[in-house]
């Protein structure tokens, strides 16, 4: 393996629902789920029939003469040269859940890609491919992007990712890329201007500490794009997909504010592959054969997965369930919070994406966490960051909580910062 990580000792080799299980067979509770992955939970049994349904039927021995039956019928992959009964279907549930949330109201048609970042790629290059179309003169190819975004590790992506730990090994980033100061309205003109093709922006901040944006900012950003002709995309790979209890996290915003481009990956797969560019009309007439592609991307076993986990993740009851126990979460994090008021400085979030700001490195307590059974990631500067599965139970909520009350009380001396042994590095902010 590339070194590419750090990773504590527990090497896991089962889950199932919030649980993860170790090789010594010790029993997790996540509040990660795989980094705001596996909203349905571990090892989803509908995901599991699904999976085993479609390669069993797909490598039973066929008879030549039938060949062409069954691959119409189950298929894990035939490229994008070709039709498959998944892309469309997931394209065109991706575009109904979102004008039903009330959200991009002008959702229009959908391209399949593998991965968050690759998602942002193909919103990258869409925006850039605008430019081109409203102005041929090739200048209008700048795009604008705000500190303490994450984006992806691809280049296109990256470039739109300020953060120097990510950059700096990789510079110089590709030209035409503009950062800004996040929620800063009165910046906004002179950021945006006639040459901006692209504008990409987290609703939500997840890396970046769960910095949700203000709704202010958005429509103020919106507007901009609107005046100079910029697309707006709105990065909901993190936040999104009912993860703040509505189906798109800007679901809020009126209508003028809506994005050109969503993008959507993590929960989109829980767990298997996938991502999802979502482009308006706008957008989408300026995109012409050849101009973007993937091997991989929009393959039926990933696009049939996705859209059972679309149609589950788009139900109003999970969505009113994320917000109870977004708000059981908080209760529980003001106690915190009251209880332990030397090292816990804020609560941020909305739903079941939440920040809780430390004013110390939350390493220790993340390793005194693990080692009591309960996974917690960190987010931006001292952030410990919960992103659980959405199907997460109060139960589940009460015992990860009391884990995590535990590992503070042994880290935090009572009226000073974290004490005892502190491991720093270990854990790192990991998108
Ligand atoms: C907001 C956001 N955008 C993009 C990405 C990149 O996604 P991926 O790791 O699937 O490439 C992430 C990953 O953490 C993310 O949180």
């Amino acid at each position: 393996m590339v070194k590419t990580y750090v990773r504590p000792p527990p090497m896991f080799v089962k889950g199932e629902g919030v649980y993860l299980w170790d090789i010594e067979n010790r029993k997790y509770l996540d509040f990660t789920a795989g980094i705001a992955v596996n909203a349905l939970g571990h090892c989803n049994p509908e995901m599991a029939r699904i999976m085993a349904q479609q390669v069993r039927e797909s490598t039973k021995p066929i008879p030549p003469f039938l060949t062409w039956y069954v691959q119409a019928k189950t298929l894990i992959h035939t490229s994008n040269l070709y039709h498959n009964p998944w892309i469309g279907a997931l394209s065109e549930l991706l575009v109904k859940k979102t004008l039903e949330s009330g959200s991009m109201h002008n959702a229009h048609s959908v391209f399949i890609a593998n991965s968050g970042s690759e998602a942002n790629e193909a919103a990258i290059k869409f925006a850039r491919k605008s430019g081109k179309v409203l102005d041929p003169s090739g200048n209008k190819f700048e795009m604008v992007s705000f500190h303490g975004a994450f984006h992806g590790r691809t280049m296109g992506s990256l470039s739109a990712t300020p953060n120097p730990k990510y950059q700096k090994p990789f510079a110089p980033m590709l030209p035409g890329f503009k950062y800004g100061t996040y929620n800063d309205i009165a910046g906004i003109k002179e950021l945006v201007t006639e040459q901006t093709c692209g504008v990409i922006v987290e609703p939500i901040q997840g890396e970046g500490g769960v910095i949700p944006a203000t709704e202010e900012f958005l429509v103020a950003l919106a507007a901009r794009c609107r005046e100079v002709g910029t697309v707006l995309i709105h990065d909901e790979i993190q936040c999104g997909l009912s993860r703040t209890g509505t189906f798109w996290a800007h679901a809020s915003l009126p209508k003028e504010a809506h994005p050109d481009i969503i993008t959507t990956a993590k929960a989109l797969g829980n767990g298997f592959p996938i991502g999802a560019t979502i482009v308006n009309e706008n957008v989408s007439e300026k995109i012409v054969v050849g101009d973007h592609g993937t091997t991989f991307g929009g393959n039926p076993m990933a696009c049939r997965l996705a859209h059972y986990i679309v149609s589950r993740l788009s139900d109003p009851k999970l969505q009113s369930d994320v917000v109870a126990k977004g708000k059981m979460f908080r209760k529980h994090f003001d106690a915190l919070r009251e209880k332990y008021p030397q090292v816990v400085t804020e609560v941020r979030g909305k739903g079941l994406i939440l920040g809780l700001q430390l004013n110390q490195d939350p390493s220790p307590i993340v390793t005194a966490a693990r080692e009591r059974g309960l996974l917690i990631i960190t987010a931006g500067t001292n952030t410990l960051r919960f992103v659980p599965s959405l199907t997460i139970t109060e139960a589940e909520i009460e015992e990860g909580i009391s884990i995590l009350d535990e590992a503070m009380s042994v880290v935090v001396t009572p009226g000073q910062g974290p004490a005892g042994e502190q491991v720093r590095g270990e854990v790192d902010s990991p998108n």
